[in-house]
């Protein structure tokens, strides 16, 4: 049952509604000043507030807009004179989710809260449903170096990429992750890395309590490269001035991660094969060999198969370095991850915000976030949502806070100056599908909410589901 709170300097009123609650088993609170209201709202928690909007010492106004900010899930119903119907309209748009007018009858009453219950009943339902989905759908990550993280993907290929990666984390093989530019390489190298134990020679001792230690070898100097991976001593060349610890020595027990691994000389490859091949190397300048801790984990988004035909990747030392292959597609062969990462990245962003509160996304702006491409994949719609969060109005993103290359796009579809390719019936068959996919997406499956949300019977939705053949 509720915890409700009513606000009027009507004592009569007050305690006829106070009764009516009561009698269904709701707990009452009253306040008859807008100052008892602020207290009572700052001190307890509510899940409705019924408000006068005219009060002996202030706006009902000020009311909704402190209730609002202190208790964001509550909802607030605003009690109004027939004369000033323009504020409960004011009232509604910063907020209350409905209003009452004076004379109020119990009928009246008793149907409002009626309404207002649904919806709080709904609202928790689809948290829950978000929740879940949000806990099969993660990899928590929270013994990273940097902090807490966590890999989101609900497609079935993310989803075979997660298993991929908590089995790969149990031994200590090395690993390639392919894939475009921002599609997750470093944050699968991480994961694998954060949930990693040392193979069977220490087995009580996680490499993810080592380092995790990434490199650029696309910023190798053709001289240097040795000496960065290696380390030297002291003298070992002109400059070398100290003695330096390399790569390889600062990821002694935990992982090394050697990414954009195609953009390397051959001479590099060549040298990195044989401490691959032996499990030691020299540190420049060093006549005995160290030996190697480190897990080997590599990435690149060039096609290493290509470069090998090419001439300029050594054949060998890719065979060594893809003991496991992960590829992760881009973004874009995998739509469904969409809906789920823009909540995320949401959460991400809009907790970093003080000033303001943005908590949703609008179903039509899952529409147009779900339609793009994403060329820079997972990165270019985390830095769209970031962008959006920053400089929206609401508490709501909409399609209008989109970069404009996002929101472009769908806008030049809804033109229909794109041409389906193809024939008519099948570009409508896969829009439709498209649709279907995305409304049930963003209601987390729920058939009865994505069919309100297309405007379509329950039934009618269920049979679609059959038609194309969808997962709920
Ligand atoms: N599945 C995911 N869930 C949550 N965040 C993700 C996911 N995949 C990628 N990201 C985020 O997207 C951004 C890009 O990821 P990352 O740097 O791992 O990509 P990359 O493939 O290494 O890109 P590049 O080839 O450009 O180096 C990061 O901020 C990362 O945290
Ligand atoms: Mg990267």
């Amino acid at each position: 049952m509720a915890d409700i709170i009513l606000v009027d300097d009507d004592l009569g009123l007050c305690r006829s509604m106070q009764m009516l609650f009561e009698k269904d088993a709701h707990s009452v609170s009253i306040a008859h000043t807008g100052a008892q209201a602020i207290s009572l709202i700052s001190d307890n928690d509510y899940d409705v507030v019924f408000t006068d909007l005219k009060l002996p010492d202030m706006s009902g106004l000020e009311v909704v807009a402190f209730a609002k900010k202190r208790l964001p899930v509550a909802e607030i119903v605003v009690i109004t004179g027939y004369a000033s119907i323009e504020t409960a309209v004011d009232a509604i748009k910063s907020g209350a989710y409905d209003y009452l007018t004076k004379p109020l009858s119990i009928e009246k009453v008793r149907i409002t809260l009626k309404r207002v219950m649904e919806k709080i009943a709904l609202t928790q339902q689809v948290d829950l449903l978000r929740r879940q989905l949000q806990d099969s759908f993660s990899l928590s990550l929270q013994d990273t170096p940097v902090g807490f993280e966590s890999m989101i993907g609900s497609s079935p290929r993310m989803q075979e990429i997660f298993k991929i990666i908590r089995q790969t984390a149990q031994g200590d093989s090395t690993v390639l992750i392919t894939g475009e530019s921002g599609t997750g390489k470093e944050l699968v190298a991480r994961a694998i890395h954060s949930l990693s134990f040392s193979g069977t020679l220490r087995l009580n001792s996680q490499r993810s309590k080592g380092r995790f230690v990434a490199v650029n070898c696309a910023a190798f100097s053709r001289e240097l490269a040795e000496s960065e991976l290696f380390g030297h001593v002291k003298g070992a060349f002109t400059g070398a001035i100290k003695e330096k610890t390399g790569f390889i020595e600062m990821a002694s027990g935990g992982t090394l991660f050697l990414d954009e691994i195609g953009e390397t000389t051959t001479e590099f490859q060549a040298k990195l094969l044989r401490v691959l091949q032996e499990g030691e190397y020299y540190k420049v300048g060093h006549t005995s060999a160290s030996k190697m801790n480190a897990r080997i984990i590599s990435a690149s988004n060039r096609n290493l198969e290509k470069a090998i035909s090419e001439g300029i990747f050594r054949k060998d030392l890719y065979y060594r370095l893809n003991v496991i292959t992960i590829e992760i597609p881009p973004l874009r062969q995998r739509r469904q991850d969409i809906p789920i990462l823009a909540y995320h990245f949401l959460k991400k962003y809009a907790s970093r915000l003080t000033a303001k509160e943005v908590t949703d996304i609008t179903p039509e702006t899952i529409e147009v976030l779900m339609q793009y491409d994403y060329p820079g994949n997972i990165r270019e719609l985390e830095n769209a949502l970031e962008y959006a969060v920053t400089f929206t109005h609401g508490s709501q993103i909409t399609p209008a806070d989109l970069p404009a290359s996002i929101a472009g796009v769908s806008r030049s579809h809804s033109c229909g100056v794109t041409l389906p390719q193809g024939p008519l019936k099948t570009a409508l068959y896969e829009y439709e599908k498209s649709l279907l996919t995305s409304a049930l997406s963003h209601c987390s499956g729920n058939i009865s909410m994505a069919a309100r949300l297309l405007s379509i019977s329950r039934q009618r939705m269920q049979q679609k589901i059959k038609e194309f053949d969808l997962n709920t």
